[in-house]
């Protein structure tokens, strides 16, 4: 845990940046604890962790879910491709379906809580940016891919018919140092009391 002491939050918030270029060196063991502990401490709906990680090393299967990434709209390569080809280590995020978001007892058990549905995706969203600032925390790098064929990644890693793959993560040391993208200001996605109302 000392690693992870260097640098607080906020300013592993701050400086984490998607990184698509990297280092082929090996991830250290404990770090790679520390990361995947940072996954499985995620919260989530009623504690239901449906989270999955498949931690991905072997050269020939990580080649195959490269192919899983697809093409930008404008038909451009997806720019997680060289990331996850130099990366030591790719992750591919799944959800068991089903279960997040739902009654799990009682006559209403099995329908949806809410009317959004399956809150997997949500859960898993959290444990992934999670992994991601705790990476980043130990000076290793990520980038979210969520562009690819999930249904085939999930076939590669041979998921159970209620576990679907969501995004590919690269994980290694960076080999570039990008600069912030930017963000919006706060007054257009922060409102106070009303939608739309700023701060006085
Ligand atoms: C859900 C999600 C899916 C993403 N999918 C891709 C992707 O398929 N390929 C890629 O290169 N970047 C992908 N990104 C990375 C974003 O482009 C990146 O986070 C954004 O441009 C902000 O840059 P930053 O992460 O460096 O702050 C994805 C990010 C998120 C959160």
């Amino acid at each position: 845990m000392e690693v992870m002491q260097a640098i607080d939050v906020m300013q592993a918030v701050r400086d984490r940046r998607s990184i698509r270029k990297y280092r082929p060196d090996p991830i250290p063991q404990d770090a790679l604890q520390q990361v995947l502990e940072a996954f499985r401490l995620a919260p989530s709906w009623e504690n239901t962790q449906t989270w999955r990680l498949i931690v991905v090393r072997d050269p020939a299967i990580k080649d195959q879910l490269v192919g899983c990434l697809r093409p930008l709209a404008s038909g451009r390569e997806n720019p997680a491709v060289p990331a996850l080809r130099s990366a030591p280590v790719a992750l591919l995020a799944c959800a068991q379906m089903g279960i997040s978001g739902y009654y799990r007892r009682g006559e209403k058990a099995g329908q949806p809580a809410t009317d959004r549905g399956d809150w997997a995706m949500f859960d898993l969203g959290i444990a992934m940016e999670n992994l991601a600032l705790a990476a980043h925390a130990l000076g290793l790098g990520t980038v979210h891919a969520g562009l690819i064929d999930c249904a085939r990644a999930g076939e590669i890693v041979r998921l159970p018919p209620d576990v679907k793959a969501f995004e590919l993560v690269p994980l290694g040391y960076p080999d570039e140092a990008p600069s912030a993208r930017p963000r919006k200001p706060a007054e257009e996605v922060v409102f106070y009391d009303q939608y739309g109302r700023t701060a006085p």
